[in-house]
């Protein structure tokens, strides 16, 4: 075991790396939180292993939050690597899917937990990708006023994105993730054995946020990603292990940087602007969060070139990888007019002015607007004719 990052330490931040220790097959990450510091343990088969459950703080009840599709596969193993250090373990299944992650289910656990007379010691554990985890987690704050939680993410994005930072919420009919809270979990554990199991379109959709992750903080991580994708693609463990450990490293160190959200975690939207842009305008479901970012990112960083910060060679290269990787590259077919009017519509901008996360050398990200011309350009030269919802766009663009 070696010490290879400690210099991201910031005390008092939200989130942050304090160290993590690796070795050929797993990783620990430690995040420094206000409210002390928890571990990312990252491995193959971490799940049914006791020593991951070891050092939590005692409590009677365990409650697993899981969905039909992902108890089965793991479930049981989980449950049973609980059963000897809780009262009783008993689960939750939510329906799976995005447009369940809603109030519904959120009662179908405070349901659960009040049924069973869980107490304001109880552990949940979220078992599932990110619409499990953002649910759980938001159950965790809330009951009795916030009890605590501990995430299992089985979803490559859930492992490299949503189960670190301390973001919990639920969707609300008239938006996205419009309910929730800060509530940093006891632990998470990534087995990356989880991942076999994965359809091959969830995997590539978690891909496109690992590949983030080399533009906005880490040139070198990028070139590690190009280098390793056919692995990666592959479900390789060791290199699944390094691209899960230094995406939760950089995706702490970034909002561990930014306490009050004043903008610094933006850059974690790299991608996101025109990605929701497509999100909303194919409407949501059509392509996954992960292959609207993928194009996203290409858009961004053609858009980075044309604003002088990158050169063109560097936008194809993200574009390379993107494609590679699974992803589309080609924008979907909507009028620039269109797209402007939805990016509008993105938190980031201020006044009616759309800021774009953009690469302003390779390795770092800024925030800045962009002359709606510029904008236009971009998106006439890479539309793809005919890209319409369902398809897949992998042309190569001008
Ligand atoms: N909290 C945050 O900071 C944050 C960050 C990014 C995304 N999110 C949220 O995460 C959600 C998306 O997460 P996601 O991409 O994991 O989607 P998801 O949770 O819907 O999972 C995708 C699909 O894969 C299935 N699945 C999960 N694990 C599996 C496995 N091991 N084998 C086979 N199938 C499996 C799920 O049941 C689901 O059908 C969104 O709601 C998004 O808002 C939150
Ligand atoms: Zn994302």
């Amino acid at each position: 075991m070696s010490l290879i990052a400690s210099h991201h330490a910031a005390q008092g931040s939200p989130a942050s790396v304090a160290a993590s220790t690796s070795s050929a097959t797993e990783a620990t990450v430690r995040v420094a939180t206000p409210g002390g510091t928890y571990e990312i343990l990252i491995g193959s088969g971490r799940l049914a292993r006791a020593d991951t459950w070891a050092g939590l703080p005692p409590a009677a009840d365990a409650v697993i939050v899981s969905n039909p599709v992902v108890w089965p596969l793991f479930g049981p193993a989980l449950a049973a690597a609980l059963a000897p250090r809780y009262r009783r373990v008993t689960f939750v299944l939510l329906p799976d899917g995005e447009e369940h992650k809603d109030a519904a289910a959120l009662q179908r656990i405070y349901d659960h937990l009040l049924g069973h007379g869980c107490d304001r010691k109880t552990q949940l554990v979220a078992l599932g990708g990110g619409v499990v985890g953002d649910v759980t987690g938001f159950a965790a704050a809330t009951y009795m006023r916030g009890v605590p939680f501990i995430q299992v993410p089985t979803t490559l994005l859930a492992q490299v994105d949503s189960s670190v930072g301390g973001k919990t919420a639920i969707n609300h009919p008239l938006g996205k993730n419009m309910i929730g809270a800060f509530h940093q979990p006891l632990r998470v554990v990534c087995d990356l054995d989880t991942l076999n199991s994965l359809p091959a379109r969830e995997l590539a959709a978690g891909l496109a946020e690992v590949i983030k992750y080399g533009p906005i903080h880490d040139d070198a991580f990028l070139g590690w990603i190009e280098r390793n994708l056919p692995a990666l693609l592959a479900r390789e463990p060791a290199a699944l292990l390094q691209a899960v450990r230094r995406s939760c490293e950089i995706k702490a160190a970034v909002v561990g940087a930014d306490e009050r959200e004043s903008g610094l975690r933006a850059v974690l939207n790299f991608g996101h602007t025109f990605g929701h842009a497509i999100e909303a305008g194919l409407g949501f479901g059509t392509w996954l969060h992960g292959e609207a970012v993928g194009c996203g990112m290409v858009l961004a960083a053609r858009l980075s070139a044309e604003l002088g910060l990158v050169p063109h060679a560097y936008a194809e290269r993200l574009l390379e990888l993107i494609g590679r990787a699974g992803l589309p590259t080609g924008a979907p077919d909507m009028p620039a007019e269109r797209w402007l009017q939805l990016m509008r519509l993105d938190k980031k901008a201020e006044a009616g002015e759309i800021r774009f996360v953009v690469i302003e050398q390779p390795g770092q990200a800024g925030v800045r607007p962009a002359p709606d011309e510029v904008v236009r350009a971009v998106l006439d030269r890479h539309r793809v004719p005919g890209l319409r919802p369902g398809l897949l766009g992998h042309a190569q663009g001008a």
